[in-house]
């Protein structure tokens, strides 16, 4: 059979890190390991009943049968402002500041489409979501990767970039909770952060999917928005993955300045036809009532997080708590490498945890270990590390 030659842009992308890990998994399984699986950030908890008693009721109906809008239900826009405006006290504009995304990887995946020329430049604080850097490159942009380490709290040293790199800069992208490392960003930060965005004419990316997984309740984690000026120049990624259990009903919103969501809007409307209506209105019901549902799966994560981090330090781990997220970031032992280290985890353990370096590589020397099994299979999986 003829072989196709893959176009450069894909040819020189390393395997993408989850399906590798699935790769991994599915290989040593093959050899009859039991596997536990904390390797990716899948909520192993079932979607809750009336969101899928709501979907129930709304796939009956034949209008949504049809193709959805381009930019979603107003009702499900009108939701997640309703929803911002509860949760973070955001007034935003369901009419033009509001898109639907089919998860929020897609829209993160599309937007540097929108606004990035080849030649641009992005700033990304990494260790990072792996869709950042592929985005960028794909639509023919360079990446400067700004390092979040524990020395800075994993807050990106934003005058450790030059005014030259700041002027070449056109999007800047932040994620907080912090996919992988469950760091959060201080109120401080995200000032410094959209004024230094407004002065130099950069693009804000907030990549929030994770606002929700908090363990404090006096420590909420912030939307951008709520830091005035915001709107000016960013553009936020959400989800209702993580928060209500969804990730396999593929829905998400982008939201804030107008002119970053229309233009995130005019791809999605030349690659996609929007998301099954009868998800959207399940989504409405999920943002609309499902706060307590929310609040149980984080007292679950909390104490999955406080069985771990303990447990991993009498090991002799160095592991942060996270202060929200469902993730632990911990220091692989001393001499051995992420991969390396990862490797020896699954092959001697059939226990998953994602190798730091694939989130980048100021990710090199660190794990991170996704909170995806039940108490059981969490304190078997540790108890198989420390037979290591
Ligand atoms: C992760 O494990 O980092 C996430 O589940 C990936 C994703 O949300 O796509």
């Amino acid at each position: 059979m003829t072989q196709f030659r893959l176009a450069d842009r894909v040819a020189k992308l390393p395997p993408y890190l989850f399906a590798e890990i699935d790769r991994l998994k599915a290989e040593v399984k093959s050899q009859g390991m039991d596997i536990i699986s904390l390797g990716i950030g899948d909520p192993d908890l079932p979607t809750p009943d009336f969101i899928i008693e709501a979907l129930h009721a709304s796939a009956k109906k034949p209008e949504n049968h049809q193709y959805p809008s381009y930019t979603g239900l107003l009702s499900f826009r009108k939701a997640v402002a309703d929803w911002y405006k509860t949760r973070f006290g955001v007034d935003l504009d369901p009419d033009n500041e509001v898109v639907s995304l089919i998860g929020s990887k897609e829209g993160i995946a599309h937007f540097p489409l929108a606004f990035i020329d080849p030649g641009d430049l992005a700033l990304i604080a990494s260790p990072n979501y792996p869709v950042y850097p592929v985005a960028t490159g794909f639509a023919g942009g360079e990446s400067l990767i700004l390092p979040l380490t524990p020395d800075n709290d994993f807050l990106p040293d934003l005058d450790a970039v030059s005014d030259a790199q700041w002027d070449r800069a056109k999007v800047i992208f932040v994620n907080y909770p912090n996919n992988p490392t469950g760091a959060t960003a201080p109120r401080e930060f995200y000032e410094k952060l959209v004024k230094k965005a407004r002065d130099t004419g950069t693009i804000l990316v907030s990549d929030a999917a994770y606002t929700e997984m908090y363990f404090d309740a006096a420590k909420k984690p912030l939307s951008i928005f709520e830091i005035p000026g915001a709107k000016d120049v960013a553009i936020e990624f959400h989800s209702l993955s993580k928060t209500y259990n969804m990730t396999g009903w593929r829905i998400g919103m982008a939201v804030g300045n107008e002119s970053l969501v229309k233009g995130l809007g005019k791809i999605k409307e030349n690659v996609d036809s929007g998301i099954f209506q009868a998800v959207q209105e399940a989504g409405v019901a999920a943002l609309t009532q499902g706060e307590p549902y929310a609040a149980s799966f984080r007292a679950i994560y909390k104490e999955r997080r406080d069985l771990a981090v303990p447990a991993l330090r009498k090991m002799g781990l160095d592991c942060r708590t996270p202060d929200a997220s469902f993730y632990l970031w911990c220091r692989v032992p001393a001499g051995e490498t992420s991969a390396g280290f990862v490797s020896r985890v699954l092959k001697n353990t059939g226990v998953v945890v994602t190798p730091g370096n694939g989130f980048g590589a100021p990710g090199e020397g660190f794990f991170r270990i996704a909170l995806t099994v039940g108490k059981q299979r969490l304190e078997e999986a540790l108890s198989r590390i420390a037979s290591l």
